[in-house]
């Protein structure tokens, strides 16, 4: 059902704002250019014209569900259609980065409206080096720049499409337990120093709410979500 109605547009600032909350759910909403890109924390999303794959996903998750959630499905879907689309191992920053060799070629930004999820998803495709941010917390990269190749964003929308059907399926019936090995596998904080929600200690894994473990001097504890910055 994901992506049977699809609203594409040439360009428009945001792919997020394409969406209303009424829409059927599955709807999605596709660009080639952002003027306003978002990115989490109030962050712009920013990509030369035609390099780039810029979706958003309307979901309508059940009411007791956990909507926060949505954003590791979307990372487990995208990273495992990065994944296919270079054949290179695509792991996940928690709680939203999808990287390949060190470099992030993806986001994720789920936003709450009445009622609604608009899940925000954009891959950098076929950036070269120089098009690339230089001002982010993870150094930018694409798939292009992974492989030296050109990708086909048709292509990388189809399969991540059917991937996030997937895992949103599972997700409704199974709850965050659908992919979670998936994420523990592709988990690139796991063991490393970190500071996380404003605490400092060493990441241990996803837990099966979404939360960030982590193992502090002054004991065990978890995060929600927040900024991480990995300790040099
Ligand atoms: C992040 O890593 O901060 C999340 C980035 C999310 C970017 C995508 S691109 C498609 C959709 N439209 C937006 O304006 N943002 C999301």
């Amino acid at each position: 059902m994901i992506g049977h109605e699809r609203i594409h547009v040439a360009e428009c600032e945001s792919t997020q704002l394409l969406l209303k909350p009424d829409a059927p759910e599955g709807t999605i909403a596709t660009t080639d250019h952002q003027t306003a890109g978002r990115g989490r924390l109030g962050r712009r999303w920013v990509e030369p014209p035609g390099s780039s794959l810029l979706l958003s996903v309307l979901l309508r998750p059940p009411d007791a569900s956990r909507p926060q959630e949505l954003s590791l499905v979307a990372a487990v879907a995208t990273a495992q259609a990065v994944e296919a689309a270079t054949a290179l191992p695509a792991q996940i920053k928690w709680p939203n980065d999808v990287l390949l060799a060190g470099t992030k070629v993806a986001g994720i930004l789920a936003e709450l409206r009445a009622g609604a999820v608009v899940l925000g998803i954009g891959v950098n495709v076929n950036q070269t080096e120089a098009q690339l941010p230089l001002d982010t917390r993870t150094a930018a990269g694409s798939l292009r720049t992974a492989t030296g190749r050109q990708h086909d964003r048709e292509q990388l929308l189809r399969d991540l499409l059917g991937r996030l059907a997937a895992a949103y399926e599972g997700w409704r019936e199974q709850g965050l337990a659908a992919v979670h090995a998936e994420l523990a596998a592709r988990d690139l904080l796991r063991g490393k120093s970190v500071v996380a929600g404003g605490k400092a200690g060493r990441a241990a894994g996803i837990d099966t709410s979404g939360r960030l473990m982590l193992e502090t001097d002054s004991g065990a504890t978890v995060v929600e979500s927040g900024e991480i910055l990995l300790e040099p």
